[in-house]
């Protein structure tokens, strides 16, 4: 989830640095703070439209319950719908239509409870709705209809009972509004030569197609949908399944095309999608005459910045039929890019739509780490297609197993489209080291949540987590290996043989797996799937496995961050698992042993004082791993003459597991601080990253205390060595490296090197960027290292480095270098600046609305933008809850930016002032997120009271 932040965050390094203007800022702008605060309690309490949630209900009618009774099940709807794309005479865009759906009767009722949410109904008699029985069946009369707007149903109360095995048809029509919303059926607006052009597009997960049309809208209820759109003439229109009719017609006097879709296959609500627009396309057939078409802006496909996408997209659907044992489901695969889209991408079968840096690439001014993001963020879709879409989870309860299966699958799909760039590993970085940050609260939840726990919107889109993708990306990835690839790839094609246009649950997955396990002689585990697997996910967190090799003890332990956290939740396995663990010995002898108590003695593990033991090889598992002190001492040492012989992810897991032993207090900071010293020697990536984010924790720790320069001079020296060797390899920065991985490096080396002072690298990045505001219509800046480039320039200069910027960024026709230039507007350190550019983010004709919260989150990543964005969300709050509360992302990962930084008393005194304040509002989807902010805090002000002067005498020793 949310890896697009990625190549900001070599960025960020670079942005922090410390100015004393800051606090000046500080105190003025708390100031404005507190004035703005008291103007929007007042706007609160005058509001009509009060978000206040209803006080809970004792009420047990079925229609107060957000689940659908399990009297009727849907077979099938005709939906047409008609989206008008000019502004109507009261200043909105909306949309018309009608739909009817074909429900049977499984038990006697004489309710019928349909979703339906900000859709103005047409009255037949009095009622919202038409109802019919087919093949001769006789109807009962509605007696009655009403929306129930807490739980977004038609109520529709009959006079006489539905029968049994009997169907009936249901038919509304209706007008909705097509808003700028970003959600259901709305409207994303963009500019091309000069003229604005409107699109109709929707998207539906998790609960928005009851904003489209009346349906039964849970993922468990899935029907055929025959689709009609009615649209202006000139205009394309796409849906689900291919177009089997297009024509002309007169509707209510005007000229419309009318095209008319074949029916769908079995589906769930949540994957239906429309479109109208005018964007082009361009496309291939594969061997077996499956269609696909790559559509966008027409500009932006004249420009051939859909290439790519059509180049990795056959070979990846090819790689997922074979991985899956099962064709592709579909007889076409339309991908299309939006201007305006909330989340990075969505799997509607068939139709997937995309934010445009997620699937256009444009090979002159997009870096190799757009190309990447696009590569897994097709995978990640196209995984969907099979695993989400012809298999679908029940309910949202289990979501985990859709998006952690599809977050573990990405990268095998992009590894077959880009098999040069050794992709797989970088899981560590982007999921398994993600989950565990968060996995190591007290506030963290299991994976899988019971089927009651999940109900209202908020907690579905609270679902779509890090635990949910990234833990379950990584116990998936630590399963397949466990099981071995051939052996969980079968049981995963029967699993997918079996539910096949229908839905499961988790335990279903298991089943499967544990008769593959039966077939395969030879392989043996200590317990079945299920005992193993529901360790991983019925509770939180995860263990630390220490080796003492003196005795060749093995034990775990659950693994919190704060020292001394208190568990509230009880776990029925008492945090205790099943641990597979790979080893190595220096003497490269290998071996695999499964940890199944608290602990046991493996004698192998005991060595000699010249040997070495590392766990977790290859970081197989999803756990971390502490040693004795001998041998961290030793595997230090072996760092530092030859780091070579430890394996790549290994080093940066070292180096991850070390800072967060560290920060556990279970092991002493400067053990933690030492592992990055064999850095001079490092050029790979990986171990590069994960040193730098925990690195870049302790900036935002330390960033305004005396702990900085000292900081500063140690990342300085270890570093130099990395931009020198660049600066050889690349001819002084005049071309990038070959390889994928090493120009991630190359990045890195640039940013580090000029926020840390390394002669010689700001003048490079001012001369380049000068020479670009000298001549606009020349960038000679490697895209690659554009966003360094841009952010240091902005930040050594003033208005006019950023008022060129902004230009820029109004200009740009590539996505991806807009959103370079985006980022870096967030770094000057000139306050109004940032003030100005915070506002920015209320007004979607300047910043985007999918754009907003990032923007933000940039400007706060900023030291000195910091405190002016904490001020400027709380200052707006209400209006930040009302737009993006209940979105799925969106909102989490705000509170999370927005707090991130927070390590003091004050701040965290500041941080439950803030809930205290708002919890009438509520915190939406962001619930959690302020849970785990207050609780990170609370960790970091105890760890900075005890480590503080030691990582001080440190890092002032080391930088000597
Ligand atoms: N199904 C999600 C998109 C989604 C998320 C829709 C939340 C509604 C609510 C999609 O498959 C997805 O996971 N998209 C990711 C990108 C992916 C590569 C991790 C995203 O949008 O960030
Ligand atoms: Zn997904």
């Amino acid at each position: 989830m949310g890896k697009g932040y990625y190549i900001s965050k070599h960025m960020a390094t670079a942005a922090m640095v410390l100015a004393a203007i800051a606090l000046v800022t500080i105190i003025a702008l708390s100031v404005v703070y507190n004035r703005e605060k008291s103007r929007n309690a007042a706007k609160f309490t005058n509001s009509t439209t009060s978000p206040v949630p209803p006080t809970p209900k004792t009420s047990n009618e079925p229609w107060d319950k957000y689940r659908l009774p399990d009297t009727l099940t849907p077979q099938y709807y005709n939906v047409t719908l008609w989206p008008r794309l000019v502004m109507n005479a009261n200043g909105t865009y909306i949309f018309t239509g009608n739909s009817g759906v074909m429900f049977t009767c499984v038990k006697t009722t004489d309710l019928i409870l349909i979703h339906s949410n900000k859709l103005n109904l047409t009255l037949f008699k009095g009622h919202h709705a038409k109802l019919t029985g087919v093949s001769g069946v006789t109807a009962p009369a509605i007696k009655t209809t009403w929306f129930q707007t807490e739980t977004q149903y038609l109520v529709i109360q009959l006079e006489g009972k539905l029968k049994p095995g009997k169907s009936y048809w249901l038919y509304t029509e209706l007008r909705g509004e097509l808003a700028d919303d970003l959600k259901g059926f709305y409207r994303s607006e963009y500019m091309e030569d000069g003229e604005k052009k409107i699109i109709a597009i929707s998207q539906m997960q998790a609960t928005y197609a009851r904003k489209a049309f009346p349906c039964f809208d849970e993922p468990g209820m899935k029907a055929v949908f025959h689709i009609t759109l009615i649209h202006d003439l000139g205009t394309t229109a796409l849906s689900n399944s291919q177009e089997i009719k297009t024509e002309n017609v007169q509707i209510d006097g005007t000229a419309v095309t009318r095209t008319i879709f074949e029916p769908t296959k079995r589906m769930s609500t949540y994957l239906v999608a429309f479109l109208v627009s005018d964007f082009t396309y361009i496309s291939a057939a594969d061997d077996k005459g499956v269609l696909v078409r790559i559509w966008a802006r027409r500009k932006a496909i004249e420009d051939g910045q859909g290439d790519y996408a059509l180049r990795i997209t056959q070979p990846i659907l090819e790689f997922f039929e074979k991985y899956y044992n099962t064709s592709y489901p579909l007889s076409k695969s339309d991908q299309i890019a939006l201007p305006d889209f909330e989340s990075g991408a969505m799997e509607n079968w068939g139709l997937v739509t995309y934010r445009e840096t997620a699937l256009l690439y444009d090979p002159k001014t997009s870096a190799n780490g757009n190309k990447q993001r696009i590569a897994t963020v097709v995978s990640h879709e196209l995984a969907h297609m099979w695993f989400g879409n012809l298999v679908t989870v029940k309910w949202w309860n289990d979501l985990w197993l859709n998006e952690g299966f599809a977050s573990y699958v990405e990268y095998l799909g992009a590894d077959h489209a880009e098999p040069t760039w050794n992709i797989k590993d970088q899981i560590i970085l982007y999921d398994l080291q993600r989950a565990f940050s968060v996995d190591s609260l007290t506030s963290s939840h299991p994976l899988s949540r019971k089927e009651e726990e999940v109900n209202t919107p908020s907690e579905i889109s609270e679902m779509f987590s890090t635990i949910s993708y990234s833990k379950g990306a990584a116990v998936l990835k630590m399963l397949s290996e466990f099981l071995t690839e051939p052996v969980f790839a079968k049981g995963l094609s029967n699993y997918l043989n079996q539910f096949a246009f229908g839905s499961s649950v988790y335990s279903d997955l298991w089943d499967h797996l544990q008769k593959a396990v039966d077939q395969t002689p030879g392989l043996k585990l200590p317990y079945s799937v299920h005992e193993i697997m529901n360790r991983w996910i019925l509770q939180m967190g995860f263990p630390v496995v220490t080796i003492d090799t003196r005795t060749g003890n093995v034990s775990q332990k659950h693994f919190l961050l704060e020292k001394d956290a208190v568990v509230d939740r009880k776990s029925e396995f008492n945090y205790e698992w099943f641990v597979p663990i790979k080893w190595m010995k220096r003497d490269q002898v290998q071996d695999q042993l499964w940890l199944l108590q608290k602990s046991a003695i493996h004698k192998p593990m005991k060595v000699s004082k010249s040997e070495w033991v590392l766990a977790n090889l290859h970081v197989s598992g999803y756990f971390r791993v502490n040693y004795d002190l001998g041998n961290w001492e030793r595997l230090l040492s072996q760092l530092e003459s030859n780091h070579q012989v430890i394996p790549v992810v290994n080093r940066a897991q070292i180096l991850d597991d070390a800072f967060n032993l560290a920060r556990a207090s279970i092991i002493n900071i400067t053990l933690a601080l030492r592992t990055t010293k064999y850095l001079t020697h490092e050029r790979e990536y990986i171990p590069w990253e994960a040193a730098l984010r925990n690195l870049n924790y302790f900036f935002q720790l330390f960033g305004r205390s005396e702990v900085y320069g000292a900081l500063q001079a140690y990342l300085k020296k270890q570093v130099k060595p990395l931009f020198e060797h660049f600066g050889t390899i690349s001819s002084n920065w005049t071309t990038v490296p070959s390889g994928h991985t090493d120009q991630f490096t190359q990045i890195i080396a640039l940013s580090l090197a000029c926020s840390t002072g390394v002669e010689g690298c700001r003048e490079l990045t001012k001369s380049w960027f000068k020479r670009w505001m000298q001549n606009h219509h020349v960038n000679v800046i490697h895209p690659n290292l554009r966003s360094t480039v841009y952010c240091d320039a902005i930040a050594a200069g003033g208005a006019e480095e950023w008022n060129f910027g902004w230009q820029m960024f109004q200009k740009a026709t590539v996505a991806a270098e807009a959103v370079k230039l985006r980022s870096a507007l967030a770094c000057t350190k000139v306050p109004w600046l940032l003030n100005r550019y915070l506002q920015y983010t209320m007004n979607p004709e300047k910043i985007r609305k999918q754009d907003a919260a990032s923007t933000i989150g940039y400007i706060n990543s900023n030291i000195i933008g910091q405190p002016l964005a904490w001020d400027f969300f709380r200052a707006n709050y209400f209006y930040f809850f009302k737009v993006y509360g209940t979105g799925s992302f969106t909102f989490s990962r705000l509170i999370g930016d927005i707090t991130s930084r927070f390590s003091t008393p004050f701040e965290l005194s500041q941080l439950k002032q803030f809930k205290k304040d708002n919890a009438e509002i509520g915190f939406g989807s962001g619930t959690q997120a302020l849970q785990q902010a207050i609780e990170k805090t609370t960790a970091k002000i105890k760890w900075l009271a005890e480590n503080k002067e030691p990582v001080l005498q440190w890092f002032t020793s080391e930088s000597e």
